[in-house]
C-alpha cells in the first residue's frame, strides 16, 4: 500500500476542501432500499467512497435467551468493516472499535423505534463496511434507520445522520477520511428530524462553544436534508410504478442479460483458444 501523504491544506486560498466541496457541501449521496432480497429489511448508502451495506433480521426468537428482555424486543447491532473495506488490511476479528460503534448505533437507533411491541423477541441489525472512507458511523445509521423502516419495524421516525468538524479553523459537514485524520475536531450527530432530538453526539477535538453550536446547526440542516433522501429512497422501493417505469425497468434487464451472455462468449471462446 502507498503511503498516506498529509495534505498541505484542509481548506485551500479559495476556501474549498481536499475533495473540492465547500464547506457546508454533503459528498454525493446514494441510498438505496431492499439491496438484499434475503433478509427482512436492507438498504445501502454510498456517501463519496464510503460504500455500507444493512441488513435487518426480526423480530425473531431471541439467543442466546439470557439476553431476554421482558418488556421489549433486544434491538442487537453489528457493526464491522470488511477486510478489503481500508487500504490497510483490516483484521477480521471484531476489534474493540466496532463494538463500540455498533453500541452507538444501537443507542442512536432505538429512540425511534417502538421495541416494547415485541417483548422478548430479537431485532438483528447487521452493518457491513464494504469500503471506509470517514464517516462510516453516521452513514450505516443512515442505512440501518432504512433497513429497519424496510422490515416493517414499527418506528415513530427514520434517523438521518452526519458527521460536522473543524479543518485549517472552518467548520465543516461531512468529513471525508482525510478531514477526519487530520482536521481539528469531529462531531458525529443523529437526530430525530421533526423534534431536533439529538440520538448522537460525540465529540473528538477541541471546539468553542460559539463554534460547537454552529457546527450543530449545520449538522441538523445535513441531517434534515439526508432525511428526504432517505424518504426518497423508501418511496422508490415502494410506491408502486406506472407501467411506463416497469417497462423502462424490464429494458434494462434485457440490456443486462445481452451483457452478460456476450461476457459468457467470450469466456468461453478465450478457453478455447
Ligand atoms: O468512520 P467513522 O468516521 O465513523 O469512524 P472513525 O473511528 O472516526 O474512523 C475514521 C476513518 O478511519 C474510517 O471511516 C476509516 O476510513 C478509517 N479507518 C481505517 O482506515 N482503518 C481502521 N481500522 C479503522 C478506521
Amino acid at each position: 500500500m502507498s503511503p498516506e501523504i498529509k495534505p498541505d491544506f484542509l481548506i485551500s486560498p479559495e476556501g474549498l476542501r481536499v475533495d473540492g466541496r465547500r464547506p457546508d457541501e454533503m459528498r454525493p449521496i446514494e441510498l438505496k432500499v431492499g439491496v438484499l432480497k434475503q433478509a427482512d429489511g436492507s438498504a445501502s448508502i454510498r456517501q463519496g467512497k464510503t460504500y455500507i451495506i444493512a441488513g435487518v433480521y426480526g423480530p425473531r426468537e431471541l439467543h442466546p435467551r439470557h439476553l431476554t428482555l421482558n418488556d421489549r424486543a433486544y434491538l442487537r447491532v453489528e457493526y464491522r468493516m470488511a477486510t478489503f473495506s481500508v487500504p490497510d488490511r483490516k483484521r477480521p476479528a471484531p476489534s474493540r472499535r466496532e463494538k463500540e460503534i455498533s453500541m452507538v448505533i444501537a443507542n442512536a437507533l432505538k429512540p425511534a423505534l417502538f421495541l416494547e411491541e415485541f417483548p422478548k423477541a430479537v431485532v438483528d441489525v447487521f452493518i457491513q463496511v464494504i469500503q471506509a472512507d470517514g464517516g462510516t458511523r453516521c452513514a450505516a445509521i443512515n442505512a440501518a434507520s432504512l433497513a429497519l423502516a424496510d422490515a416493517g419495524i414499527p418506528m415513530k421516525s427514520l434517523i438521518p445522520s452526519v458527521a460536522v468538524g473543524k479543518a485549517d479553523g472552518q467548520l465543516i459537514v461531512d468529513l471525508g477520511d482525510e478531514e477526519d485524520k487530520y482536521g481539528q475536531g469531529d462531531v458525529p450527530m443523529a437526530i430525530i428530524p421533526n423534534t431536533e432530538e439529538l440520538t448522537l453526539l460525540q465529540q473528538d477535538g477541541s471546539f468553542t462553544r460559539e463554534e460547537l453550536q454552529e457546527a450543530m446547526q449545520m449538522g441538523i440542516n445535513a441531517c434534515k436534508y439526508l432525511h428526504e433522501l432517505q424518504k426518497e429512497a423508501l418511496r422508490r422501493a415502494y410506491v408502486k410504478k406506472t407501467p411506463d417505469e416497469e417497462d423502462d425497468e424490464d429494458d434494462e434487464d434485457d440490456d443486462f442479460d445481452d451483457d452478460l451472455e456476450t461476457d459468457l462468449g467470450e469466456a468461453e471462446l478465450m478457453e478455447d483458444e
